[in-house]
């Protein structure tokens, strides 16, 4: 039975850590997957390691269909979320509707949205229409990028208190959890333990009730940025460059293709073939 959002909250309650990892596209996701991750994110992050944007900015409402119809069609257990787009939400709260409900007919089980109190009508709203929202606070790259780039979020009263009056805001609309993205340690703890709705952490420290990081970062596929914040457990780009160039160079040198990857014909055909031409 596939993870629903009650089963996600439910997690919290019984103290049971969530796993999520981002996703985009089927072969991957199936493999997450079957390795029982309890949510698949297809994060607005495919515009940079799938598409080769420098940042999530240019992500449109089509290609994140594409994304999430290939997720959703490998998912059996896990909950798929959808990330909604820079500008598919902000402008309107109709946009917001309109736009979660492409996301939820192309597959997603929830969308998520990036912003604190000032986008708590928005997920009230989408919420009240029947599709379940996942907050975004802290480091939002659709926009602290633009206006502080890459920088850790609650390392001053102010602007924890501001955070954690956030997650508050976002509970309170609805949302069935959040995630915190580059939080201080200490501020998604006081976070986690203020509100009932599940955190996801990213760089925000072991106090969250889950953790989220990009496929891409865990696997060592994308060597543009290497947060502090990643595990990497493989490094598949140095292999995916040796098994290229030792495909190069079987070609190259005639050991590929072999007998074994060949098809022929039946020899009386090819006899006949022969004598023919
Ligand atoms: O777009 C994304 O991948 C995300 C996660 C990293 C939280 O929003």
């Amino acid at each position: 039975m596939s993870r629903t959002v009650k089963d996600i909250v439910d997690m919290k309650k019984a103290g049971k850590k969530i796993s999520v990892l981002t996703s985009y596209d089927y072969a991957l996701a199936s493999l997450c997957d079957k390795a029982g991750v309890d949510i698949l994110l297809v994060g607005d992050s495919a515009g940079m390691v799938v598409l080769g944007y420098e940042n999530t900015i240019p992500v449109t409402m089509e290609q994140m269909e594409i994304f999430v119809g290939a997720v959703s069609r490998a998912k059996q257990n896990a909950l798929v979320v959808g990330d909604l787009p820079f500008m598919s939400y902000q402008a309107s709260i109709s946009d917001a509707i309109s736009n979660s409900g492409r996301l939820i007919k192309t597959g997603a089980d929830t969308v998520k949205l990036e912003g604190g109190y000032v986008m708590a009508d928005t997920i009230s709203a989408i919420v009240k229409t029947g599709i379940p929202v996942m907050g975004h606070i802290g480091f939002q790259p659709q926009t602290t990028a633009l206006t502080q780039g890459y920088k850790v979020q609650g390392k001053t009263f102010e602007t924890a208190k501001q955070l954690i009056e956030d997650a508050k805001a976002l509970e309170a609309a609805g949302a069935f959890s959040i995630v915190l993205e580059m939080v201080s340690h200490e501020v998604s703890k006081i976070i986690s333990e203020s509100i009932d709705i599940p955190t996801i952490g990213i760089g925000s420290g072991l106090h969250c009730d889950g953790q989220v990081l990009v496929i891409h970062d865990i696997l060592g596929l994308y060597e543009k940025l290497k947060p502090k914040f990643v595990k990497q457990y493989l490094s598949l780009s140095n292999d995916v460059v040796q098994a290229v160039s030792k495909f190069k160079s079987d070609v190259g040198s005639g050991l590929f293709p072999a007998e074994e990857n060949w098809f022929s014909m039946e020899k009386e055909e090819y006899e006949k073939l022969k004598k023919a031409f």
